[in-house]
């Protein structure tokens, strides 16, 4: 792989910027990514905080890496479900909380290849995304519980600490040096030191997050990081929410989701979202120009369970015949199109795709969100063409079939006079 060497940070790299910047575009075109919580902790089945939270003794908890042998794992058909349920990336713990790698890592035994299923299953992950056409993204946890420095502290033990910082740089280093072009690097809990609250706005000193990030340009030139590193680099990651906004405008975000209410795999856990509710979370994102992570927990032995695969079938079925309202639409936070109880606007160029959650029992719509003149509107997939009129502030549709065509949201497809301009209320 070639690397920026001319400069002394990989931030003031042209080529390398370039890059960046193109990746962000299609990541942002993308829309839709598959997140993967998996490791030791799918055996227990409690969730992946299941170590810290049961104050699981250490030595107990590593017996785990004897059993995990992940027979049917099979990243290929991961890929394929994501691909068939319209997602265009994926991101996959390489390594979370409990310290225990999917990678070969020389700075710890406690690997997936050093123990029972000797294997590295972030090489064969990373092949199935390229395979499949995916971008490939990896998750990688700062926090690290088999570290008994971790739980100490820089003050209590400063030497113990160094050992913390320099794990964390060198397991990261390997990653993005040892397996080929990586798309996005998504750090974890930084931020969040269980042994004195969290690190606010040292996150980034503690952890000398900006050598380690500099370097990680410098190998893998292009890549896009997320913000929890204790610096705010590419985009914003909001957890189990679809924020109207984020601080900072101009950002882009993702919003990482679970379908149930945990992460990793939880056998007792039936609490699924619907599909439906699902689909409108996905397109509230794409309503702000942002990206949807969406979490699937496999079980130990590497399957996806059906709830989340039956879900994301249904989510594929409707974005084929939907995409358009969704894949590569405009960035507007906040979006003063929300078309508040009915459903949203998602825009690109001078197209509107008006989604809604209910469907009309009248045949005709009322919106006001837009200024813009409505030139013509067609129903969603067929095209079926519908009438368009203004009367002062209301763009009214009529002609609407007595039944909702879609299984899920509908979408209807309005032509505009230029792009979309939001239409505020006077009273
Ligand atoms: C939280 C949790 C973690 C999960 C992550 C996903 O930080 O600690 O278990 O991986 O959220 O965003």
């Amino acid at each position: 792989m070639r690397r920026c060497s001319s400069v002394r940070t990989a931030h003031h790299c042209p080529r390398e910027t370039a890059m960046r910047q193109e990746r962000l575009k299609n990541f942002n075109d993308a829309r839709f990514g598959m997140f993967i919580h998996w490791g030791l902790y799918a055996i227990p089945g409690r969730g992946e905080w299941v170590r810290y939270q049961e104050d699981i003794p250490p030595a107990e908890y590593a017996k785990l890496a004897d059993q995990f042998n992940p027979r049917h794992y099979d990243p290929r058909a991961w890929a394929r479900i994501a691909r068939e349920a319209g997602m265009r990336y994926m991101v996959l713990t390489a390594k979370h909380h409990d310290g225990f790698c999917l990678f070969d890592s020389q700075h710890t035994e406690f690997t997936s290849v050093r123990t029972a299923a000797r294997r590295d299953l972030v090489a064969e992950y990373l092949d199935a995304c390229r395979a499949e056409g995916l971008m490939a993204g990896l998750y990688f946890s700062v926090k690290d519980w088999s570290i008994p420095a971790y739980f100490r502290g820089p003050e209590a033990d400063p030497s113990g600490w160094q050992e913390c910082v320099d794990r964390f740089h060198r397991q990261t280093l390997e990653l993005m040096s040892n397996y080929g072009p990586i798309d996005i690097l998504f750090y974890d809990c930084a931020d969040d030191a269980d042994f004195r609250g969290g690190w606010g706005e040292r996150t980034a000193e503690v952890w000398d997050s900006e050598t380690l990030n500099a370097k990680v340009r410098q190998l893998q030139p292009g890549i896009l990081i997320n913000d929890r590193s204790g610096l705010p680099e590419d985009y914003a990651t909001p957890e189990q929410t679809v924020p109207m906004e984020v601080p900072d405008d101009t950002r882009m975000y993702e919003s990482c989701v679970t379908m149930n209410d945990n992460w990793g795999y939880a056998i007792g856990d039936g609490n699924w979202k619907s599909t439906d509710l699902l689909i409108r979370q996905l397109i509230a994102c794409a309503a702000r120009g942002s990206n949807y992570l969406l979490n699937v927990g496999p079980d130990p032995d590497g399957v996806i369970p059906a709830p989340s695969v039956d879900r994301l079938r249904e989510m594929g079925g409707w974005l084929r015949t939907h995409g358009e309202a969704v894949y590569g639409t405009e960035r507007l936070l906040p979006n003063y199109f929300d078309v508040h109880s009915t459903g949203r606007i998602t825009t690109k160029g001078k197209q509107a795709f008006l989604t809604l959650d209910q469907w009309s029992t009248t045949g005709e719509l009322v919106i006001t969100q837009l200024a813009n003149e409505v030139l013509a509107a067609r129903l969603l997939p067929t095209g079926e063409q519908l009438s368009v009129h203004r009367e002062g502030r209301r763009v009214v549709i009529t002609g609407l079939p007595a039944h909702s065509p879609a299984r899920y949201v509908n979408v209807v497809e309005l032509d505009l006079d230029g792009p979309a301009r939001p239409q505020y209320h006077s009273h």
